[in-house]
C-alpha cells in the first residue's frame, strides 16, 4: 500500500515528530483486530479510544448506516426534525436511570461536557437562582478539550497552555491514593473522606453561588482510577443537601463499560445529568450527548423567557447517520447480551491482569468492569518514557494498548474472548521482562 505524505496532518494529542518518523498506520479493522499497513493483525486492547464496544465493522451497524445515508443523508434539527433522533431519545430514556428521560445531542464527549455545563447554568437561572454560577471539577479529571471541559478538568498540560480558561471554577482533590489502595479490584477501599472537599468549597463560596459538580465515576484518561467505596454516594448526598447539581461524565463508562448501561446504575447513584459519547455508536460515527433529569427539562420549558428554551445546539446534533448507528448499537448490546459479557470477561481480565503483580516495573494494578490499569514505576529522569516504550513495543508485537504517563490501560471491545485476554497479557509480560 502506498503511504500518503505525512507532513500536512497535524496529529492530535501526539508527538508529530515521533509519529512521522516511525508511523503506526492502521488500514482496516474487523471484530477484535486492526490491520496495519504492513499486513499485520493488531489485537485491539483498547476498543480504539475506549469506544468500539461492539467490535469493529459490525455488519448491523454498517447496514444501518448504509441504509440511513441512502435514505436521509442529513436533516436539520433546528426547527425541523427526523424520526431517528426522537426514537433514539425514547430508547435511551428507557435504558438510562429512572429520572433522566431527556436527551440533548452533540458530536463528541467534549461537546457533551460543554453542553451539560451550559444546561446546568441555564437551569439555575431559569429557576430564579442565577447566582449559582460556580462549577466544580476534580484534579485528574478529563472532560474533553473544550474551554468548559478543560476548565473543570484537572490535567495540567491540558490547561496550562490555554490562558485564563473560564472563570469561577474550583476542584476537588483527586481520589488516587496508591499508598492505601494499591492492587485494587473494583471500588477502592479508602478515600471516601475526599468527598468532604465539596463541603469545604461550599463553606468558602456558599452553596448559593455553586451551580454544579462534575466528576467521572471512574476516571479513565488519567490512568484508571475507580472511586473509593461510598464516595459517589457522599457527593450525591452533599449535592442534595446544598441544592447543587451533580453531573457524571460517562463518556467512557456509559454504554456498558462496567457491565451496566451507565456507571450511575452500576454504583446505584443517580446524578442530575450524564454526559456520554464513544460507545453510544461504538465509535463508528461521532455522537455525544447529555441525559437530563426530568425536573431540569421541565423547568427550562416552563421558565423560558423566549420561545426557544435553550440557545444551544450544533449543526450535527442528532445527525441521522449517528442516530441510525446508535439505534443499531443499542440493538446489538441487547441481542448479543454484551453487557453481561462485560461482567464475565471483566472477571477474566481482572484475574489475568492481577497475575502481573510482581513483574518488572509494576507498582499498581487497578481493575473495574472491563477495564484494567497497569501502573509502571516511572524512569526518574524520563517520566512517561517507560509507558510509551511499552505501547510502541506492543504495537510491534501485535497489540494496541493505551498509555497515559506510565500507566497502561486495557479496555477491549466487549466481544473479547478469554484467549484474547490471555494473548494481551502474555504480550505485555514479554515486553515488561525486556524493558529497562
Ligand atoms: C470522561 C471523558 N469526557 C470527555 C471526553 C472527551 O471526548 P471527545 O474526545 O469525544 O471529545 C473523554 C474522552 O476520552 C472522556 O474520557
Amino acid at each position: 500500500m502506498n503511504r500518503p505524505a505525512l507532513d500536512s496532518f497535524w496529529i492530535p494529542f501526539t508527538s508529530n515528530r515521533e509519529f512521522k518518523a516511525d508511523p503506526r498506520m492502521i488500514v482496516s479493522a474487523k471484530g477484535m483486530y486492526y490491520q496495519s499497513e504492513d499486513g499485520r493483525d493488531i489485537l485491539d486492547g483498547t476498543a480504539g479510544l475506549w469506544c468500539c464496544n461492539a467490535g469493529h465493522s459490525h455488519p448491523k451497524i454498517v447496514e444501518a448506516i448504509s441504509k440511513s445515508v441512502a435514505t436521509l443523508d442529513y436533516a436539520p434539527n433546528f426547527q425541523f426534525g427526523h424520526p431517528g433522533a426522537f426514537e433514539l431519545s425514547a430508547r435511551l430514556a428507557d435504558a438510562f436511570p429512572e429520572h433522566l428521560n431527556h436527551f440533548f445531542f452533540a458530536n463528541s464527549g467534549s461537546e457533551a461536557v460543554d453542553s451539560a455545563l451550559k444546561i446546568a447554568l441555564a437551569y439555575q437561572r431559569a429557576r430564579g437562582k442565577g447566582s449559582k454560577t460556580r462549577l466544580i471539577g476534580r484534579e485528574r479529571g478529563y472532560h474533553g478539550v473544550g474551554f468548559g471541559g478543560i476548565s473543570v478538568g484537572g490535567i495540567v498540560k491540558n490547561r496550562m497552555y490555554f490562558g485564563n480558561l473560564i472563570a469561577g471554577v474550583d476542584h476537588l482533590r483527586h481520589t488516587h491514593d496508591p499508598a492505601r489502595n494499591a492492587y485494587s479490584r473494583g471500588e477502592v477501599e479508602f478515600g471516601v473522606e475526599r468527598a468532604e472537599d465539596l463541603l469545604g468549597l461550599i463553606q468558602l463560596h456558599d452553596a448559593s453561588n455553586i451551580a454544579a459538580v462534575i466528576v467521572e465515576p471512574v476516571a479513565g484518561s488519567t490512568g484508571v482510577l475507580p472511586p473509593p467505596k461510598g464516595y459517589l454516594q457522599r457527593l450525591r448526598q452533599i449535592c442534595d443537601e446544598h441544592d447543587i447539581l451533580l453531573i457524571f461524565d460517562e463518556v467512557i463508562t456509559g454504554f456498558g463499560r462496567l457491565g451496566e448501561m451507565t456507571a450511575a446504575q452500576y454504583f446505584g447513584v443517580e446524578p442530575d445529568l450524564i454526559t456520554f459519547a464513544k460507545g453510544v455508536t461504538s465509535g463508528v460515527i461521532p455522537l455525544g450527548g447529555v441525559a437530563v433529569r426530568d425536573e431540569i427539562y421541565e423547568t427550562m420549558l416552563e421558565g423560558a423567557d423566549a420561545p426557544i428554551e435553550l440557545f444551544h445546539g450544533y449543526t450535527y446534533s442528532g445527525h441521522p447517520l449517528a442516530t441510525a448507528a446508535a439505534l443499531a448499537c443499542l440493538d446489538i448490546y441487547e441481542t448479543e447480551s454484551l453487557f453481561s459479557r462485560v461482567r464475565e470477561q471483566g472477571a477474566v481480565l481482572e484475574e489475568k491482569t492481577h497475575q502481573l503483580k510482581g513483574a518488572n516495573h509494576i507498582i499498581d494494578i487497578r481493575t473495574i468492569g472491563l477495564i484494567a490499569g497497569i501502573e509502571l514505576a516511572p524512569d526518574p529522569d524520563r517520566p512517561g518514557a517507560r509507558g510509551f516504550e511499552v505501547m510502541k513495543k506492543s504495537w510491534q508485537k501485535g497489540l494496541m494498548v493505551r498509555v497515559t504517563g506510565d500507566t497502561l490501560a486495557l479496555s477491549p471491545p466487549f466481544i473479547v474472548t478469554p484467549a484474547q485476554i490471555e494473548d494481551m497479557l502474555s504480550i505485555l509480560t514479554d515486553i515488561l521482562s525486556e524493558i529497562e
